[in-house]
């Protein structure tokens, strides 16, 4: 059974876009497509139903296993993948094996069938996303996705719509940080670096000694409150990492960025 990997818009990976390339004329599918926009792809925090009742809470928070276990191609692909069975199974065909919720699984397993999750996020198939860039500059996935890691069942933390895309792209410098506590580390081992953090300090951010271990910006990543920031120092710093990795602010916002 090969790694079940949703591929929703798999044509569009392979039009990596240089960015400034002249904007291509949007076609006429663009404006059709967003007619038949489902009013459930707005819908966040709804938890949506899942054939098996995974939770992040417990694997990725309490367990602390690192995101990339399961979503193996978020840092080298557009896409971040879904776990195969046999992923689950490396642990649950030696834990919780008689667990009824885990039932689906085992049928998968046995069956060769892969696990249908439902989706939560996907944006429309006339809009490029591209997940393996966002982590090399930095940007967290709590930002886009909310607080992921203490998720029971999963949500949609924020409706992933034009303007909030925008929101970012024309002032990325709100938005991009340097973890001052670890400098020895890429903007793109930063965002991984932080759920190990969050394990080690908790949801108070407060080391043993009753120092804080966690910026206020870390804490409201993990609340999914993260919102970029306006603070003069922050936007500084934002603008020499802006430079530092070459971003084309001026181009950023370009309808063929995200639409070609
Ligand atoms: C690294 C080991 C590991 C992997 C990989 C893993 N799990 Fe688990 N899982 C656990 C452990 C340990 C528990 C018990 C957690 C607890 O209750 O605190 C658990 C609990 C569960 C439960 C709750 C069972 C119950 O009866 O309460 C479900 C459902 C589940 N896992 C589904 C999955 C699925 C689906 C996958 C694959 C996407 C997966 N797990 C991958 C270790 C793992
Ligand atoms: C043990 C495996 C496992 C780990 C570890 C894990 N995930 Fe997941 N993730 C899943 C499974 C299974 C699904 C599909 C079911 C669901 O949506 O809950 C999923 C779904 C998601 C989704 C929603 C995908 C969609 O349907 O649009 C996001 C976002 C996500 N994970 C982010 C993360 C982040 C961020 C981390 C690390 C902090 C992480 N995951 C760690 C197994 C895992
Ligand atoms: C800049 C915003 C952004 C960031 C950062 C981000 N995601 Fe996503 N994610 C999205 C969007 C948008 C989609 C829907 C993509 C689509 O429909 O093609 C998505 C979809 C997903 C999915 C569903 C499967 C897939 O590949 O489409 C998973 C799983 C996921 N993200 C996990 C992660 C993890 C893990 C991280 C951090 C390592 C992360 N995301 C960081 C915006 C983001
Ligand atoms: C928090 C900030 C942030 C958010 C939110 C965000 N982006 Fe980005 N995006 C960036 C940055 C930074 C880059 C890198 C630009 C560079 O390095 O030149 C980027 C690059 C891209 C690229 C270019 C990728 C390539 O391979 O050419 C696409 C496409 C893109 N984003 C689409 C989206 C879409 C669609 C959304 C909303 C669903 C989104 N982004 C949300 C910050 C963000
Ligand atoms: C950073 C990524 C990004 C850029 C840049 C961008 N768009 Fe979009 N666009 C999106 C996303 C995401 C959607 C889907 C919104 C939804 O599903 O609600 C969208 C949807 C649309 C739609 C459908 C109607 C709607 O509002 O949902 C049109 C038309 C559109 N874009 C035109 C443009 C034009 C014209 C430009 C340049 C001025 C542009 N876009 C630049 C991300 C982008």
């Amino acid at each position: 059974m090969g790694a079940q990997v949703f591929k929703p818009s798999a044509n569009s990976i392979a039009h990596v876009t240089i960015l400034g390339i002249a904007i291509v004329p949007l076609t006429v599918g663009l404006s059709l497509a967003a007619l038949s926009r489902s009013p459930a792809n707005t819908k966040v925090n709804v938890p949506k139903n899942q054939p098996v009742p995974f939770s992040h809470q417990h694997h990725s928070w309490e367990l602390g296993i690192d995101c990339r276990y399961c979503h193996g191609s978020v840092e080298k692909s557009g896409y971040a993948g879904l776990p195969s069975t046999e992923t689950c199974m490396s642990c649950h065909s030696q834990i919780w094996t008689n667990s009824p919720l885990l039932e689906p699984v085992r049928q998968s397993y046995e069956t060769n069938t892969p696990i249908k999750w439902n989706l939560v996020n996907k944006v429309p198939d006339f809009v490029y996303f591209n997940h393996s860039i966002h982590v090399a500059r930095g940007v967290n996935c709590n930002t886009c996705h909310g607080p992921v890691n203490d998720m029971h069942i999963t949500w949609k933390g924020n409706p992933f719509q034009m303007a909030w895309c925008l929101e970012c792209h024309r002032a990325p410098e709100r938005h991009l940080t340097k973890d001052p506590t670890r400098p020895d580390l890429s903007p793109r081992q930063q965002v991984f670096d932080l759920y190990w953090k969050l394990q080690t300090y908790g949801k108070t951010g407060f080391k043993d000694d009753g120092t804080k271990a966690l910026s206020e910006r870390e804490l409201q990543l993990l609340k999914g409150e993260w919102n970029g920031s306006d603070k003069p120092e922050d936007i500084k710093s934002g603008k020499e990492l802006v430079k530092e990795l070459g971003v084309q602010v001026q181009q950023l916002a370009d309808c063929a960025v995200c639409h070609h």
